[in-house]
Formats: structure tokens, C-alpha cells, sequence
């Protein structure tokens, strides 16, 4: 159907994937720390994520990815995944000192924190890493208590601010120009005043007077990325968003997803709300298990699943669905009530209604679905079946690359590193050698011009 067409164009011939690993040095897979060699006791220190970051990078990965939420709500549920116990920010300087080419991309909310930081804190990432910062736009469903605010604010609302907030954060990295910086010793200029200007924004959440205090970043403004599916995230993310992280485990579902976005994002431009010239990459996570065997990636999996606590699991199922699950009978699903007990789902809690309640997955099996991959499509098989996979995830087109989520750590991701990687290289899919410098280089996203 002409009307259904994309209008972003483009030869699907030469496309690259683009791969980036969400950086969860315990392990993707609940419990997997448990495992012989996981270098848990070494959690948040820097040696660890230095040597995941370095080995990301000698696999030439796009980027390394730091989710964060702020509250201890999961951890104090003994799960390990959700909360990574690396600050984003102070990680990804420290990052940006321990390696030279990869794209460093942190998550900071929009709803806990003021642009005027945010900008300065990405602005001077940027800096520091010569061009290679990212920003995860979230808004957080939890955490507000730990600022004084007794509930999260309805999700409209929260998507409103984080519009306002991010133009608001464009618009202080484009605060100077890319000239202002001089540096005549003779004239005694470090800077030209005249290049600076006040932004002076007032809307329904920020007054901000501007200029920031910090020159304009290397990539004239970091990579925006926004992980969220539904409604008003994928608003946000079609208008602002250089890519979008997602959870796709159903490949007729990710086609369909990967047309809406373009779609949406075409239309966001047509209206003047999307500036980009490109759509949005569409990143989904997987979780690859890569084994030398079916068979020895079935035993990784089976000895994975067996670390797990079913009881803790129970509760931290639970905990993401903000519902009770205490009596429910764990080989029978979670009943359509108890999913209609969540005032507003999330995409990710749409993906455990759909398994329970139309696939009909028992509590037991959800809670180890959930453990292993929580909502992201799992492959456990060789290098060569798993590519196969993503290459035709790649090929249909259901998504521009994949955010790698490594089941265990530090074999399972150096696995996926030195096996899964060269298979994808080796068949034309990635890149053997970064050709920029930058993380806009790396995805093929043009430095954008100032605004104003
Ligand atoms: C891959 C991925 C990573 C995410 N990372 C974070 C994160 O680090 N912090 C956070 O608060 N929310 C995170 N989220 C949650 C989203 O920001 C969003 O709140 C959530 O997906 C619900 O929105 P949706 O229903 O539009 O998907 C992530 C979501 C996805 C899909």
C-alpha cells in the first residue's frame, strides 16, 4: 500500500547494524552472579566495568549502554538486573578515560532532575569523551518519593515535561556557537562573548535564562535515545529521538512496530516537530546465549534457569506489575483481573499480559521468562543460528541493530564478543573497524546545526 510506504528512503543493501550492549556487570539473567567466574564481588567497582567496556570496544560495538532508575524498590526484591549499581554519569566519565572509541550512552530522567544539569552533564561527557556521549531519555514510573514527591505523576504528564526538557537541553547546547571558543593569546580572548546567548525559555515546567557554561559539544549536541513503546514515549521518541530502545520479543510484532515508528516519525516532521532528517534507529535488546553447540547453550540456559529462586522471583514479577501474585497458583497464569488492576501498563507489562493471558504461560514459566530476558527475545543456540536470527530481524527490516543484553558476565558477554560479533562481520552485517570518531559517526546521524 503506497500510503503505508515510509518516507524516510533509503537501500536496505548497504545498511550496517548497529549493535549496543545495556551494561549489567552481574548479569541480564536474574541470579546469574551465582555462576563460577562472575566477578560479583567486584561490583560497582571500576576494574569490572573497564574490562566489559574494553572488551565491547575491541569487538566494535556502536556503544556501551547504562540503564538507572532511582530507588531500591527491585533491589530490595534481591533482583539484581534492574538496578545496576553503576551511576551512569560518573561511570561513563570514568569510561571515557579507559577507552577511545565506543559510544558512551547513560539514562538520566526527566522527571528527577533539572535541564541545566543534564545539559552540562552531557555537554562535558561529550567533551571529555571527544564526542562519543549518549542520552537515554526516561521519565521514570518510580523513585519520585526519594525527592519529595509522594507519586509519580500521571504518565501524560510526565512525557509533557520531558519534551519541554529536552528542547530546553537543545537549546542550551546550542547556546554557543561552534566558533565561540578563540583562544587568542595575543587579544587576550579565550572566547567571543557575542557567540553565546540567553535561551530565555519559559514553559509550563522550566524558566531557564541560559547560556550554558560549558562550549558547545563536540558532536554539537549528544545522541538522544528513548526507550519506551507505547503511547506518549513513542510520541516523545518519534519527535526527538535519534534512536529508540524497545522490547520486541514477537518478530510480526517488531515489523509492525518498526513501520509505526517511521510512520509516527515521518509525520512528527511533516509537522515540524521532528528535526532530524533520519527516522529514529530502532534498537531492540536480545539476550544471546552463544554456545558452540545447541546443545551446550541449552545446558548454559538450563544451568542459568537453575540459580533462580522462584519465590523471589514470584515477588519481583509482582513488584514489576505493582499487583499481588502471593496467591496465585504457579501452574496457572496470571489471570486478565490482576492485569486490570494496573492503572496505566507499560509496553513492558503488555508483554506479560500477552504471555499469560493469550499464550497462556503458567506463573512459573513467566517468572523464569521474565528472569532471563524480561521481555526481550531470547536466543540461546550458536553464533551462527543466533545471527541467523538477527539477520533476518535486520533484513525484514523489524529493527536497525540490537541493544545486546549479555545473559552472564563476564564469559557470556565475551562470548557474544569473540564469537556472535565476528559471525555478523564475517557476514557484511557490521562493521570490522570504526570509521569515525564520534558516536553520531559510528550510527551515521549528522552533527546538527545550531538552531537559532
Ligand atoms: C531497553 C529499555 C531500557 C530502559 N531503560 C530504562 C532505564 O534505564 N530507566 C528507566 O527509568 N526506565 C527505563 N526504561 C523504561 C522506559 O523508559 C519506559 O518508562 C517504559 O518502557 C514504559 O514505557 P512504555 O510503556 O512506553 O514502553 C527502559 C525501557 C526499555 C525498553
Amino acid at each position: 500500500m503506497a500510503g503505508d510506504t515510509p518516507a524516510f528512503g533509503g537501500s536496505l543493501t548497504m545498511r550496517k547494524m548497529i549493535l549496543t550492549t545495556f551494561v549489567v556487570p552481574l548479569g541480564y539473567h536474574r541470579n546469574s552472579w551465582r555462576r563460577d567466574g562472575s566477578r560479583a564481588e567486584e561490583v560497582p567497582g571500576l576494574a569490572y566495568v573497564r574490562d566489559l567496556g574494553r572488551m565491547a570496544e575491541e569487538a566494535k560495538l556502536d556503544a556501551v549502554f547504562f540503564g538507572d532508575i532511582v530507588h531500591a524498590g527491585p533491589t530490595m526484591r534481591g533482583d539484581t538486573m534492574m538496578n545496576g549499581f553503576y551511576e551512569p554519569m560518573t561511570t561513563l566519565a570514568a569510561l571515557a578515560a579507559t577507552t577511545t572509541n565506543i559510544g558512551l550512552i547513560g539514562t538520566l530522567s526527566t522527571s528527577l532532575s533539572e535541564p541545566y544539569n543534564v545539559a552540562r552533564q552531557l555537554s562535558s561527557l561529550d567533551h571529555l569523551s571527544a564526542g562519543r556521549a549518549g542520552w537515554n531519555i526516561v521519565t521514570s514510573s518510580d523513585g519520585f518519593r526519594n525527592f519529595g514527591i509522594a507519586e509519580a505523576p500521571a504518565a501524560a504528564d510526565r512525557y509533557r515535561r520531558a519534551t519541554e526538557f529536552v528542547r530546553v537541553v537543545e537549546r542550551l547546547w546550542d547556546s554557543w556557537s561552534d566558533d565561540a571558543v578563540i583562544a587568542d593569546r595575543a587579544a587576550s580572548k579565550w572566547l567571543e562573548t557575542d557567540k553565546l546567548r540567553q535561551i530565555n525559555h519559559t514553559g509550563e515546567f522550566f524558566a531557564v535564562e541560559g547560556p550554558i557554561n560549558i562550549p558547545r559539544p563536540p558532536q554539537g549536541r549528544p545522541v538522544l535515545v528513548q526507550a519506551g513503546s507505547s503511547g506518549p514515549g513513542l510520541e516523545l521518541g518519534t519527535s526527538v529521538a535519534d534512536a529508540i530502545y524497545t522490547a520486541q520479543p514477537d518478530f510480526d510484532e517488531a515489523v509492525k512496530f518498526y513501520a509505526d515508528v517511521r510512520r509516527q516519525a515521518n509525520r512528527a516532521q511533516a509537522a515540524g516537530l521532528r528535526r532530524s532528517a533520519l527516522p529514529p534507529k530502532v534498537i531492540p535488546g536480545i539476550v544471546p546465549v552463544v554456545a558452540d553447540t545447541s546443545k551446550e547453550a541449552d545446558e548454559i540456559a538450563a544451568e542459568l534457569a537453575s540459580f533462580l529462586d522462584i519465590e523471589q522471583g514470584r515477588l519481583q514479577l509482582a513488584g514489576d506489575l505493582g499487583v499481588d501474585l502471593s496467591d496465585i497458583d504457579l501452574n496457572e497464569p496470571v489471570p486478565q483481573e490482576r492485569f486490570d488492576q494496573i492503572a496505566q501498563m507499560t509496553s513492558r507489562q503488555a508483554i506479560y499480559r500477552r504471555m499469560s493471558v493469550e499464550q497462556g504461560l503458567d506463573l512459573r514459566d513467566l517468572i523464569v521468562k521474565r528472569a532471563r530476558s524480561t521481555g526481550h527475545q531470547w536466543i540461546a543456540g550458536t553464533a551462527s543460528s543466533i545471527a541467523d536470527q538477527m539477520q533476518a530481524w535486520f533484513e525484514a527490516p523489524a529493527c536497525d541493530g540490537f541493544n545486546l543484553n549479555s545473559p552472564y558476565n563476564p564469559e557470556g558477554f565475551e562470548r557474544i564478543c569473540t564469537k556472535l560479533v565476528p559471525e555478523l562481520q564475517h557476514r557484511g552485517l557490521f562493521r570490522t573497524e570504526y570509521e569515525g570518531s564520534t558516536l553520531r559517526d559510528h550510527l551515521g546521524i549528522p552533527r546538527p546545526t545550531v538552531l537559532f
